[in-house]
């Protein structure tokens, strides 16, 4: 094998990708050679780059919101223009803004569906022009079990998310006989900033819930990822893989 890697060469664009499952996603998809551009709202975005590149790959930031159907579309052709080709779309940008229904602003609501859901009709819409007519290409979008089972306190997150499975398997039947495989995974409770929050005690009660009795880590959730993204899933479209512990089977 002369030390060749399963993505060598391939492009793979990561949102969300300065922190947490997204950075760990966009090192795993580097240690597997994919160059990787990195679309993020935070100023860390250049320094996350920079990281990546020393995992022997070329890295790029794209400072913009996958919220902006405007921001993104100029920044995919950007992409494009810059590294030739996308490979892979790994849609993973999300938020929270937890609260129960009857509590919930209306902004609150607004802005999760708009990153977490509209965010990924964004990116996919300026990828997959590009994919179809290369008639090839991975989109991975990150989903949630909570997307499967709904949770209290949710509505507007768990909405997002079982929007983004409803939209991976709309667009999987669109782009399927065009070579473009359209997937999505449901990660349970990772320990990432977005979990940090909750205290140790609600974290004692998740684990009860969870029939490994461990959150997961962003690696858990990479490695699948990096399935999804090179040849071995070449005939799965349309599927959702939970990451979970066993938490929502
Ligand atoms: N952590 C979990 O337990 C868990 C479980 C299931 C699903 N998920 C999903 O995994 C994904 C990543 O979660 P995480 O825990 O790593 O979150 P995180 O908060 O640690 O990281 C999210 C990243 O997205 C970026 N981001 C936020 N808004 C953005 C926008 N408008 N445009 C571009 N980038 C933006 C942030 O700057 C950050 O780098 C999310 O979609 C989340 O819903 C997480």
């Amino acid at each position: 094998m002369n030390g060749a890697k399963i993505l060598d060469g391939k492009l793979a664009i990561v949102t969300g990708g300065c922190q947490g499952i997204g950075k760990s996603t966009a090192i795993a998809l580097a240690e597997a050679g994919a160059n990787i551009a990195i679309i993020d709202v935070a100023d860390a975005v250049e320094e996350t780059a920079a990281e990546i590149r020393e995992y022997g790959v070329a890295a790029k930031a794209y400072q913009a919101s996958v919220m902006d159907f405007d921001e993104i579309t100029q920044g995919i052709e950007q992409i494009h223009k810059d590294f030739g080709a996308i490979d892979i779309l790994v849609n993973n940008a999300g938020i929270t803004r937890d609260n129960l229904l009857l509590r919930m602003k209306e902004e609150d609501w607004d802005l999760v569906l708009g990153i977490n859901l509209k965010g990924v009709f964004n990116c996919t819409k300026a990828v997959a022009r590009i994919m179809l007519k290369q008639r090839r290409g991975k989109i991975v979008n990150v989903a949630s079990v909570v997307g499967i089972t709904g949770n209290a306190g949710q509505c507007n997150y768990s909405a997002s998310k079982a929007g983004v499975i409803g939209f991976t398997k709309s667009s999987a039947r669109e782009f399927a006989s065009r070579g473009v495989c359209v997937n999505a995974i449901a990660p349970g409770f990772i320990q990432t900033a977005m979990t940090d929050s909750l205290g140790d005690d609600t974290k004692s009660q998740l684990e009860q819930q969870i029939p490994m009795r461990k959150l997961g880590t962003p690696e858990d959730v990479a490695n699948v990822v990096v399935f999804l993204s090179g040849p071995a899933s070449d005939y799965v479209t349309g599927e959702v893989i939970r990451i979970d512990g066993g938490m929502a089977m």
